[in-house]
């Protein structure tokens, strides 16, 4: 698997692959790989003849109060889990490899980016697209890999690359979980063995959710209702939304076409999210 660090190389690389015959899959990341990344990695490497994976944290999408610095990083480890996939290749820039100082162009999403994380997190999804339409323009994908749990991110993505005319294929990935069912996140790693346990209340909650739809539940705040008193119970969990969108990302109060109910908790200092989608 070849590692890289700069764009010329990338570019390079994708030229040659592409003078070959071969499709190119890109999947995003920002390191600290766990299973959750490694199936958008197999998806791709089953989907794509080459597999570019970039592994970069994007100072862009932190805010001055969020996690950067503390962010976890292992590239050796990363690595390592790639190869057993079978990624091609890895895209690892510094950061001054990927923005100009005296850059002045950004990409701003609108509406989708304003309601669920967007709320507490303003600048974030100006960063995440900023930074994903530019490995965009690095790799020049046939196809770029998202998964489901950040659906939110997932959703305003598909967006800028309909709106800006990008030509790339979106493909989202359904959740990977613990056995217990917590969504696996390289954040996880923040928690301490009483928090771990205290954030079983998101995919529990995720459950009951599922399990009220299933049940033929229409209401949104019926559901939502129950959902953010299970986790009320739990003292660590601290909400910072539990709701019920359409893919505009615009609140509903009855399930009708498809609707995300997504939710942002706070489990100790440790910002988790997790979600469930009805079609
Ligand atoms: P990161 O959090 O590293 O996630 C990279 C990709 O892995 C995202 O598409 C995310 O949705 C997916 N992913 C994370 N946990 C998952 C899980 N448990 N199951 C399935 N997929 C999972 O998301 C980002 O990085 C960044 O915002 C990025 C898109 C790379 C832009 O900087």
């Amino acid at each position: 698997m070849k590692i890289l660090t700069t764009v010329k190389e990338v570019r390079e690389y994708v030229k040659n692959a592409r003078m070959a015959g071969k499709t190119v899959g890109l999947v995003p990341t920002m390191g600290y790989l766990h299973e959750g990344h490694a199936s958008l990695v197999k998806k791709s490497v089953a989907e794509c003849d080459v597999t570019v994976v970039s592994i970069f944290v994007n100072p862009t999408q932190f805010a001055p109060n969020e996690d950067f610095d503390a962010y976890p990083r292992d590239l050796e480890r990363d690595v390592k889990l790639l190869t057993e996939c079978g990624a091609d290749c890895v895209f690892h820039p510094e950061a001054d490899e990927m923005y100009f100082p005296d850059a002045t162009t950004t990409i701003v999403p609108d509406v989708l980016s304003k309601n669920l994380c967007g709320k507490t997190r303003p600048i974030h999804f100006g960063g995440v697209c900023t930074v994903v339409g530019k490995l965009f323009n690095i790799v020049t994908p046939d196809k770029a890999f998202f998964g489901q749990k950040d659906a939110q991110q997932l959703a305003i993505i598909k967006r800028m690359v309909r709106d800006l005319n990008f030509g790339v294929e979106i493909v989202g990935c359904p959740i990977i979980r613990e056995e217990d069912g917590l969504a696996k996140s390289s954040r996880n790693t923040y928690l301490n063995p009483d928090e771990r346990k205290a954030a079983l209340c998101l995919s529990q909650a995720v459950k009951l959710g599922r399990e009220m739809v299933l049940a033929g539940e229409k209401s949104t705040k019926v559901i939502l209702d129950k959902m953010i008193k299970h986790i009320e119970k739990e003292p660590l969990a601290k909400i910072d939304y539990v709701q019920a969108v359409d893919m505009s990302m615009q609140d509903v109060d009855t399930i009708c076409g498809e609707t995300l109910f997504a939710m942002a908790v706070y489990i100790g200092k440790t910002r988790l999210i997790d979600n469930f989608i009805i079609d």
